[in-house]
């Protein structure tokens, strides 16, 4: 655990089935979203609390249109509040990285996602995107690219997985992964409302469907190069909890949130560089594959918030995982640690896909790993330190 203050276990409001906020009149509300805003812009600051894996907001006006994120002003907040610094010097930085269209204040009002740094300007515990933007910069002439395949559960409020009968299960699973009908299908309103919200701000999605799991599902975020990978995978987090508030449901990206014979939650990560994308490029994905498996723990505590906790629920080498003790690698094997593609293995170039991290992962610190490996060569346990 890398917090200063461990925050306290997610707070499970017994016997609500459903938000009283969710419920207020959204016509009334859509009365005053109409009126004109006199040419102000509402900036909505988002980033990563002490927890490494919820996000923090809050708005502020501008007086005119940000055209790129260099005309956003800084900010601060009290991190003694998001489980970020210890009461004196709790005064965080916000540093604009990158802005987004707002989905739901709409243009020209903007979503900034912001790096942060404490009293000293140091990055945060949980700024992991300090060093990744570093490493990522000094591998900008290999175009790292990855995509992410963010797999998620929807709750009620109550903690209960949503659609499930109040005191039981449903039927086991089988028909639910890629389904449509409402037997099958729990959510989907929600799984639009994401999607458009994320095509409308300008995330990089790329795709959705229902996993194996009743009430879980699955965007793609990529590709993206760099650094772009995390940015655009926080802030399609953000979307998805803010559009799951307007409809009272909870999202958790929770690596096993039902024990037993029910499929795990994780963040596949497709990465390629500009020579595994060449003639000749399996090659250099096999020697990439040969250096991660030097280093399997090294990347287990990179792949969860609890430096493997979490992802141990779920890699059990079950339900499409591996066993999280062992590095496998193979064409077509969902369960191994790294799958080839089968395309892939037929073009004998292109990418492969690393299937240990969690749902829960920083994709910062994700992507890190990987080019930390298999572009740097890094070997050992412990990352090397480049600012030496
Ligand atoms: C990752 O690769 C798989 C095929 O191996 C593909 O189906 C998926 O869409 C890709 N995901 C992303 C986010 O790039």
């Amino acid at each position: 655990c890398r917090l200063i203050m461990c925050p306290p276990p997610p707070c499970r409001v017994k016997n609500m089935a459903t938000s009283a906020s969710s419920k207020l009149n959204k016509a009334v509300k859509q009365q005053y979203m109409d009126l004109p805003q006199g040419g102000k812009v509402q900036a909505l600051y988002i980033w990563i609390d002490g927890s490494g894996e919820g996000l923090r907001c809050k708005t502020r006006t501008l007086d005119s249109e940000p055209k790129a994120v260099e005309d956003l002003p800084e900010w601060n907040f009290d991190g003694s509040s998001t489980y970020q610094s210890e009461g004196s010097n709790s005064d965080m930085f916000l540093i604009p990285v990158a802005m987004f269209r707002d989905p739901f204040r709409k243009d020209p009002n903007k979503l900034v996602l912001c790096e942060v740094l404490k009293y000293n300007r140091t990055p945060a515990e949980t700024n992991l995107r300090h060093t990744c933007k570093q490493i990522m910069s000094m591998v900008q002439n290999n175009h790292p690219w990855f995509g992410m395949e963010q797999e998620y559960t929807l709750l009620g409020i109550d903690g209960h997985p949503f659609g499930w009968p109040s005191n039981g299960f449903p039927g086991p699973q089988g028909p639910y992964y890629c389904a449509v009908g409402a037997d099958k299908a729990y959510g989907r309103d929600i799984v639009e409302s994401h999607y458009r919200a994320c095509l409308y701000a300008g995330v990089q999605i790329c795709g959705t469907n229902a996993e194996v799991m009743p009430a879980q599902w699955e965007f793609q975020i990529g590709p993206c190069e760099g650094i772009n990978m995390g940015d655009h995978l926080w802030v399609a987090r953000f979307i998805l909890h803010r559009v799951c508030e307007d409809f009272g449901v909870v999202v958790s990206f929770d690596p096993k949130p039902i024990s037993g014979n029910w499929n795990g939650a994780g963040c596949h990560t497709n990465f390629s560089t500009k020579d595994m994308r060449e003639e000749g490029g399996l090659k250099v994905i096999e020697d990439a594959i040969e250096m991660l498996a030097k280093r399997h723990s090294y990347h287990i505590r990179a792949y969860d918030p609890k430096g493997g906790l979490d992802n141990a629920r779920r890699l059990t080498g079950h339900h499409e995982t591996s066993n999280i003790d062992e590095f496998s690698a193979g064409v077509a094997n969902r369960g191994a640690s790294i799958r080839i593609p089968r395309m892939v293995g037929q073009e004998k170039k292109g990418y492969f896909e690393d299937r240990r991290p969690s749902a829960n992962c920083d994709p910062y610190i994700v992507t890190e790993a990987l080019v930390r490996t298999c572009l740097l060569k890094e070997e050992g346990e412990e990352p090397n330190d480049y600012s030496k």
